[in-house]
């Protein structure tokens, strides 16, 4: 007899950056992980390159796709890392579209997606985790609504907690905050500027964040993640070079 095809893990914007390198450890530990981006073409590679990644196509701001998807793979773990890239620049060189892109990006991905597995629910033991960012801790003035954006995603985890808790739902969210890493596109900006802003080496910078956050770090961090129990999680795990730290 075969044995049962475990449940799979949704990663939505899985096609590059920090969030490849979290499809492809967590399928390389225990497929499979349906990768959903837009990028037909990025999206083909991943899979062609990563055994037990199946690539979905959708837009992940799309409220249908999020119960479709849902519904379609019954997963056990849902990680939420979709995003837009944040145009660097000061306030004053902000216009309303590049400061609001976050929001209408990343949080209206993590309200549709985590709305979903709450309306559904997701069965018992299962975990929704949301990649915000270091950002959303301490302000980001650089980069015009990223960090209240990301602040706003990391409500929305804590919001879903309580309503999964007081429905008695074995259902998990937690949060992630990442350190931007300058091995990515979008975190080797941040470092670019902010070191710049702060006259410090690009080195020197990345060391007062904690060590190079590198995509592989990443990877291990949602594999371990994905393995806790629902009830050992906490609500909020800064991610550095040294890896998880659990916040309070
Ligand atoms: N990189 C860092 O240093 C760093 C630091 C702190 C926090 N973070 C956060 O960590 C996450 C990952 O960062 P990253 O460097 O991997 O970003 P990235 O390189 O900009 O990757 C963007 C990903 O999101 C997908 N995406 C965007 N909008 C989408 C939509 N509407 N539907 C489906 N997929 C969508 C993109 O795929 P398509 O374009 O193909 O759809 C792509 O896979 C982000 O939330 C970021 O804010 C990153």
């Amino acid at each position: 007899m075969n044995a049962p095809t475990p449940h799979p893990t949704i990663v939505v914007g899985a096609s590059r950056g920090l969030r490849r390198a979290i499809a492809v450890a967590l399928a390389e530990d225990a497929g499979p992980v349906v990768a959903v981006a837009r990028d037909q073409a990025r999206l083909a590679d991943l899979a062609a390159a990563t055994p037990g990644v199946v690539p979905e196509r959708a837009d992940a701001a799309d409220p249908e796709a999020a119960t479709r998807l849902l519904r379609t793979y019954d997963p056990r773990t849902v990680v939420l890392v979709a995003g837009a890239t944040p145009t660097m620049a000061p306030l004053q060189h902000q216009t309303w579209v590049t400061f609001s892109a976050n929001w209408h990006a990343d949080v209206q991905i993590a309200f549709h997606w985590i709305r979903a597995a709450l309306a559904r629910p997701l069965p018992p033991g299962s975990r929704v985790i949301v990649i915000s960012s270091g950002a959303a801790l301490a302000g980001s003035p650089l980069s015009g609504g990223y960090a209240g954006a990301k602040a706003t995603q990391r409500f929305l985890a804590g919001y879903a907690q309580e309503e999964a808790s007081r429905a008695e739902l074995d259902l998990a969210s937690t949060t992630v905050f990442p350190r931007p890493s300058p091995m990515t596109d979008v975190g080797r900006a941040a470092v670019q500027a902010y070191s710049a802003r702060d006259g410090l080496s690009e080195e020197a910078y990345v060391h007062r964040l904690g060590g190079v956050l590198t995509p592989a770090i990443a990877g291990r961090a949602l594999v371990e993640l994905r393995a806790a129990d629902t009830t050992d999680l906490s609500p909020g795990y800064l991610l550095t070079g040294d890896g998880l730290k659990p916040m309070g």
